[in-house]
Order: C-alpha cells, then structure tokens, then sequence
C-alpha cells in the first residue's frame, strides 16, 4: 500500500497535505477596509452619527431580509436579552429553549431573572421538536426562543401555531441562519422578533462583535432602540434630552463594525450562493460512505450550511458490536490526524451546564431570586444527548466560499476513513470501548 493510500494514524500521509491553503473567515476585501477607513476619516464612530454605517445597515438588511425594522446592538447575546425585555419577559417568568444551542440561548433569559426551560430536539435536524412543547408548558411560560440551529430554519408553523394557541411569545434566535429561508419567507420575519450575531464567525460577519433585531412591529422597535440606549428615545433630526424612560442598558453597535458588515453585504448573496455549491459537491462525495450520516435540509427550507453535523452509525458501518459514540470518537481521531478539522460543537446539553446544577446558586443569585432548578438527567433529554455522543461537526471557517480545494481534500480524507479503512478504525473504536467500559 502507498503512504498516501494508509491511514495517517498508521503513519500513512494525511489527506490534507500541509501545503493547502487553510480556510479564512471573514474574508476581509479591499473594499472592507475602505468602508471602514472611510468610516473612520468621517468620524462614523458611533450609533448617533446621523446617516452614517449603522443607520445605513438597519436600512439595509431590514430591505434584505423583508422587516419593517432593523435595530443594531453590540452582540447576539444582547439581542436575545432585549428582545425578551422588550416584550416583558422577566422574573418569575419562564421561557423554552432548545437543549441544543449555544449557551447564549440559554443565559438571555438569566439575565433578565426568567427561567430557561429545556426542549429536546429532532434527531435529524437538531432543532427544537415541537411535539415536546405541551409537556413543557406551565402557567409561568411566557415565550419560546426557537433556535435556527446551524443554518437550517426550525419547524416554525408547528411552534408558533402552539405559541398562538397558548398566548405566548416566540423569538427566533437567528444567530447561525443569516439568509435562510422557510416556505419562501427568511428567518427572523417569521415571528415577533427576529435576532442575529454578526459576531466575526458568523456567516454575516463584521470585524468583531455585532448583533441585529428584526421586528414588523412598531412598538417593539421603539421599545427596542430605547433599551439598548440607556432607555433614552432619540428623535432623529433632534436635540437630545437625555431624558430615560425605561432601565436600558448600553447595547449599541459603533459605526466601524456597521461599516464593515454593510460591505460584506454587497456580496452576501452571491457568497452564500457559492457556498451553497461548494458544500452540496463536498457532501455528495460522503452521502454513501458506510456509516455516515450527512446534514439535509428539508423540502420547505434551505440550510445556510454555517455548520455541518455528521452523525455515524456503527451498525449500518457493519459493527453492530460497537456504540455509536466508540465509533465517533474512533473516526473523529481518524480524521483529525487526516487534517480533517472536525470537533463537537456543544459538549453537553445545555441543561447540563455547571451554572444550571442544583449546587451552582450563581444563575439565581444574578437574577436576584431563588430559580426552581431540576438536576441535569440524560433520560429528559434522549435526544440531544445521543446527538452530542454520536456527532462530529466542520465548522464555519472551513466552509466559506472560497473553500472548495480544502473541502475536496476534507472528502479525501472522510473516504479514507469511512471506506477502505473502516475496519481499521472499527478496531480502534474497539479498544476505546474497552477503555472506557
Ligand atoms: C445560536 C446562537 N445564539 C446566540 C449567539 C450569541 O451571539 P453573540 O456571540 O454575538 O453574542 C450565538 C453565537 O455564537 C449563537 O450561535
């Protein structure tokens, strides 16, 4: 067998040769650094710059996206934060979430004294299932934020047909979905309010940290724009009054980071178009291998592809003897030692986080109150669980457009390990198993 036909964990060489151009994200133009040294010879500093980047950006991703209204705030996290405290959510309240999300789906509700509680997901497209959502609902429940996890929109006419039924508030957490789409409508017009991350990972990016409100409703967005200014509502064309209406919080974006997301924007359509190609011709190389399970998307929606989750199965691999998860961590080894970049995205359900266990008070003391918290178990969350066990994922950096040559040599590597090597890296599933038994 030739070096390069061997597996790199047995000394073979690895499928991504060192050469090959690694993948960077954002992909910053000439013309970002122009938007944003213009940005800065105009002292477009901040949110008060009257038409400067970030009125400008509002203007343009609510024209985008198809909202009335665009609110720009420093971060996703505190997008989360005031959207629920612009539609009153707060102490004593309780608001859903899916198990599987970053921790900031999780901890907005904290910040404002509500109680998080936990939805398990669908197994196929890791977002919250809607048929948990009865069991969940108690008379506290005040809102649902539906996370659009990865980039692929989640059930919204099931969840805001309960929300409708049961008087409660959904707020999509749009934060890895910029530009997907569910029955021809993009997320974050789909619900009350819509919330996105701009931060520099995301496939909307700006040069740092950023975070976008979508709303149709007028009130909301001047509630909004009051909360994240200090609760102070500015008139545009008039003297300020520093006169505060409401307990804000200073949550406003700056003018470079408009600036620099308002370039991106120029080509967003055209970058998402590309990488949509990009990983479909990546993914139909890995649809057959034995044992892999590729992400889809579904009929009604598109996926934006921000991270791709592979899910293995042992048995349809042919080792029915092995668990999932010994054959997980076997072919994840496998493929790192290729040059193959996955990793777990969220180690555990977010039930699971130490700030959540019943002898962490930190969570209550912040939010000022005792919070009935239900110890973490496994067997509440099935679903999420086995999907974290079981699943390896590729994330945002490696999929940008001009990814094609990284991800080619990626599937090179997946076809290594899932196809001629398989039983080899079954046997290293094997003595991990017996390690860890
Ligand atoms: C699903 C989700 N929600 C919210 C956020 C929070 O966004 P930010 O990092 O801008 O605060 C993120 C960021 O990674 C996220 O992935």
């Amino acid at each position: 067998m030739r070096p390069s036909d061997m597996l790199a964990l047995s000394g073979g060489a690895p499928a991504i040769d060192k050469t090959l151009a690694k993948p960077i994200w954002p992909e910053t133009l000439p013309q970002d650094e122009t938007a944003v040294v213009e940005a800065l010879r105009k002292n477009d500093l901040t949110s008060l710059y009257a038409g400067g980047a970030v009125e400008m950006l509002e203007a343009a991703w609510s024209e985008w996206i198809g909202t009335k209204h665009c609110i720009t705030v420093s971060n996703g996290t505190s997008a989360l934060k005031l959207a629920l405290a612009a539609l009153d959510v707060g102490p004593g309240d309780e608001v859903i979430v899916p198990a599987l999300s970053f921790i900031a789906s999780a901890i907005a509700p904290l910040h404002i004294g509500a109680r998080p509680v936990f939805a398990d997901i669908n197994p196929r497209s890791f977002n919250l299932d809607p048929k948990v959502l009865p069991a969940l609902l108690t008379p506290r429940t005040k809102a649902i934020i539906v996370v659009h996890l990865h980039g692929l929109p989640a059930d919204m006419s099931e969840i805001t047909a309960f929300a409708r039924q049961n008087s409660l508030h959904v707020i999509e957490d749009a934060a890895q979905a910029h530009g997907a789409t569910y029955q021809d409508k993009h997320v974050g017009t789909l619900s009350e309010i819509g919330v996105f991350s701009l931060n520099a990972s995301k496939n909307l990016p700006t040069c740092g940290e950023g975070g976008l409100i979508t709303t149709d409703d007028d009130t909301l967005a001047d509630r909004l724009q009051k909360l994240r200014q200090f609760g102070e509502r500015l008139k545009r064309g008039e003297r300020r009054l520093y006169l505060h209406e409401d307990i804000g919080w200073n949550n406003k974006l700056g003018g470079i980071p408009a600036a620099y997301t308002l370039s991106q924007l120029d080509r967003f359509g055209t970058s998402n178009a590309l990488r949509e190609s990009t990983v479909r011709r990546f993914l139909d190389r890995l649809r057959d291998l034995p044992g892999l399970i590729v992400p889809e998307t579904l009929p009604d929606r598109s996926h934006v592809w921000h991270i791709l989750r592979f899910l293995v199965d042992a048995e349809y691999a042919g080792f029915p003897h092995l668990t999932n998860k010994a054959f997980r961590l076997a072919t994840q080894r496998a493929l790192r030692a290729e040059g193959v970049p996955v990793e777990p995205y969220q180690q555990r359900p977010l039930p699971a986080q130490p700030i959540f266990a019943e002898e962490d008070r930190t969570a209550m003391c912040r939010s000022g109150r005792e919070l009935p918290v239900k110890p973490f178990s496994a067997e509440s969350y099935p679903i999420t669980s086995r999907v974290i066990d079981d699943s390896f994922t590729l994330q945002r950096v490696h999929l940008n457009s001009g990814a094609d040559a990284f991800l080619q040599a990626c599937a090179d590597g997946f076809e290594k390990v899932f196809g001629v090597h398989r039983e080899q890296v079954a046997r290293i599933a094997q003595s991990i198993a017996a390690r860890t038994a």
